[in-house]
């Protein structure tokens, strides 16, 4: 699929079996969307540009690297918060911008309940972290929410996706990657992933 990597790596697949299991506990869950969230980011922060850095190791001088790209990471409320959590312990210092989502149970389009975006320079890369892409509409309307504030390197990143919603986010922003550990088969009539793992934010949030 044009536009869409899929991250492959043994120490996903392991963290993804047990973030599907239903008998998975929180304690359990959180673990190991951490690790998920952390090997996907890493994929999705490929591209990011370094420039050099000179530094004094105990022995010597050396010139090292840094980043260069200033990073913008907008999670999606509530579940995009557990990516944010894992991406902190690469990226402290990144500026972070807010956009509430909550699905409607019936309907499953999402209502926007909160944003916070700050000012976006078209020189930014903007991460957009959301583990569930199922109909897509909480990603499509995210990314035309950024794209507003002058966002034009965007990269979408999910934990589980539905081709359903690969295929309405990639008609809508054919500019924008999507970085996922796994599209998975259909949506069921309530609009939720199969297999997938259910609800993410209630079973990473205990709720
Ligand atoms: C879930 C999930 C995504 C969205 C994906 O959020 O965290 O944001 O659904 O579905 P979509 O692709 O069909 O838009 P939910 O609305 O359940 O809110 P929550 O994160 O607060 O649990
Ligand atoms: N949101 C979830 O948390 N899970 C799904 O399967 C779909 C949307």
């Amino acid at each position: 699929m044009k536009n869409v990597t899929i991250v492959s790596h043994p120490l996903i697949d392991h963290s993804l079996t047990i973030l599907r299991d239903k008998d998975t506990k929180t304690e359990e869950f959180r673990r190991h969307a951490d690790v998920v969230s952390k090997l996907i980011l890493i994929e999705a922060t490929k591209q990011l540009k370094l420039m050099d850095k000179k530094v004094g190791t105990p022995l010597a001088p050396f010139t090292g690297k840094e980043l260069k790209d200033d990073i913008i990471v907008v999670p999606v409320l509530r579940a995009g918060l557990a990516m944010l959590i894992a991406l902190r312990d690469f990226l402290p210092a990144v500026s972070v911008g807010f956009i509430g989502l909550e699905r409607d149970e019936k309907t499953a389009i999402a209502r926007e309940y909160y944003k916070k975006i700050p000012q976006i320079f078209s020189t930014h890369i903007v991460l957009v972290i959301d583990p569930m892409l199922a109909t897509g509409g909480s990603m499509d309307d995210t990314v035309s929410a950024v794209k507003a504030k002058g966002a034009k390197r965007i990269v979408a990143v999910s934990i589980v996706s539905a081709p359903e919603g690969i295929k309405r986010f990639t008609e809508h922003h054919p500019d924008v990657p999507i970085v996922t550990a796994a599209i998975d088969t259909h949506l069921n009539d309530k609009a939720y992933i199969v297999p997938g793992l259910g609800d993410f934010g209630d079973r990473y949030f205990g709720t």
